[in-house]
C-alpha cells in the first residue's frame, strides 16, 4: 500500500487569546514570542521539518500580523540592505523557505476547533493533512509532527499526539481511550472532549498535533455543536475512529502549554537557556537568582 504523504499543515489561529489579555487585545496570541520568534513561526518550522510545503492558516479578525509575518517586508528589507545589516536581512528573508506556500482562510465566526479545521477543506481537498495548534510547543531534536509522520508511514490512518497528564488537569483536554495502554502507537477506541475527572476514560490527553485523513471533513460538516455552541474536532475524530484506524502516539520530547501563562514562561526559560546568543548570560542570571 502506498502511504499518503503529508504536504499540507493547517493552523487554526482564529482564537481570541483571552488568557493573555491585555497583551492580545491588538496582537494575535500566536505572534507572542518565545525569546525572539513568535509561536506561529515555531509551529511552521515544525511543519516544514516534517515535509509539509503548504501552510494553511485559518485566521480571524485581528490576525493580520500573521499574514504580514509570512509575507515579504519590502520596506524593512530595503532599509536593512541600505544599512548593510546582512545578518538581520537574512533572518527577515528566511522566515519561510522559498518552496513553501501559504494560504489564509478567514473563520468569520468562532465556532470551535472542528469548525476551524472544516474551513480549511477547500484548500486541503482530498489529501491527508496535519493540524498544528501553535499554543502547544514540543521541544525535541525531531519535531513532534516529524515523529508523527514517521508513525503514520508505518500505521497508515490518522495519528494524534497524546501525553499523560495528571488527574487534576484532565478536564482541559480531549482524552482518548486506546486498545492497549502500554503501547504507542495504540489504536484509539474512543475520545471525549474535556471530560470531568470522574468520567475521563484515561489520563491520555490530546495535545495540539493531528495527522488526519480527509474523511474527517464530511464528519465535521455533520457533527453537532456542544453545549457552548462549538463544533469539536474531538467529537469528529471519535466518529472517524469507528470508521477507520486512528492511532494515539506518545511523542518524544517536552511539551509546553503556551496557551497558559505558566507554560509560556516555562518555554521562555527553556528556550532562552538553549539560545546561542543568550544561553551563557541567562544561565548566569538564573544562578544568581
Ligand atoms: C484543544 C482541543 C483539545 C486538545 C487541546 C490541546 O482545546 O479541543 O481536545 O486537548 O486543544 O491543547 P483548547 O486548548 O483549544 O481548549
Amino acid at each position: 500500500m502506498t502511504q499518503p504523504i503529508i504536504k499540507k499543515a493547517v493552523f487554526p489561529v482564529g482564537g481570541l487569546g483571552t488568557r493573555f489579555l491585555p497583551a492580545t487585545k491588538a496582537v494575535a496570541k500566536e505572534m507572542l514570542p518565545i525569546v525572539d520568534k513568535p509561536l506561529i513561526q515555531y509551529a511552521v518550522e515544525e511543519a516544514v521539518e516534517a515535509g509539509c510545503d503548504h501552510m494553511v492558516f485559518v485566521t480571524g479578525r485581528t490576525k493580520k500580523s500573521i499574514e504580514d509575518h509570512f509575507d515579504a517586508a519590502v520596506e524593512l528589507e530595503t532599509e536593512l540592505e541600505s544599512r548593510q545589516k546582512a545578518g538581520l536581512l537574512e533572518i527577515v528573508r528566511n522566515i519561510i523557505p522559498p518552496h513553501v506556500s501559504c494560504s489564509f482562510i478567514r473563520q468569520s465566526h468562532p465556532l470551535g476547533l472542528g469548525h476551524a479545521v472544516l474551513c480549511a477543506r477547500p484548500v486541503v481537498s482530498n489529501e491527508s493533512f496535519a493540524v498544528i495548534l501553535p499554543d502547544d510547543m514540543v521541544d525535541h531534536e525531531t519535531g513532534c509532527l516529524g515523529q508523527m509522520v514517521d508513525v503514520q508511514k508505518q500505521t497508515g490512518g490518522s495519528v494524534i499526539a497524546v501525553d499523560e497528564v495528571p488527574d487534576e488537569d484532565i478536564a482541559a483536554y480531549g482524552v482518548v481511550s486506546v486498545d492497549d495502554d502500554k503501547s504507542s502507537p495504540a489504536r484509539v477506541r474512543h475520545m471525549v472532549e474535556k471530560p470531568c475527572r470522574t468520567e475521563a476514560p484515561s489520563r491520555l490527553a490530546v495535545i495540539g498535533r493531528y495527522i488526519l485523513q480527509p474523511e474527517i471533513f464530511p464528519i465535521l460538516a455533520k457533527v453537532g455543536r456542544d453545549a457552548d455552541g462549538e463544533n469539536q474536532l474531538t467529537d469528529a475524530i471519535a466518529i472517524l475512529a469507528r470508521q477507520q484506524d486512528v492511532y494515539a502516539f506518545r511523542f518524544h520530547g517536552t511539551r509546553y502549554d503556551c496557551g497558559s501563562k505558566l507554560g509560556f514562561l516555562k518555554a521562555t526559560v527553556q528556550y532562552a537557556m538553549k539560545h546561542p546568543d543568550l544561553a551563557d548570560g541567562f544561565r548566569k542570571y538564573l544562578n544568581e537568582l
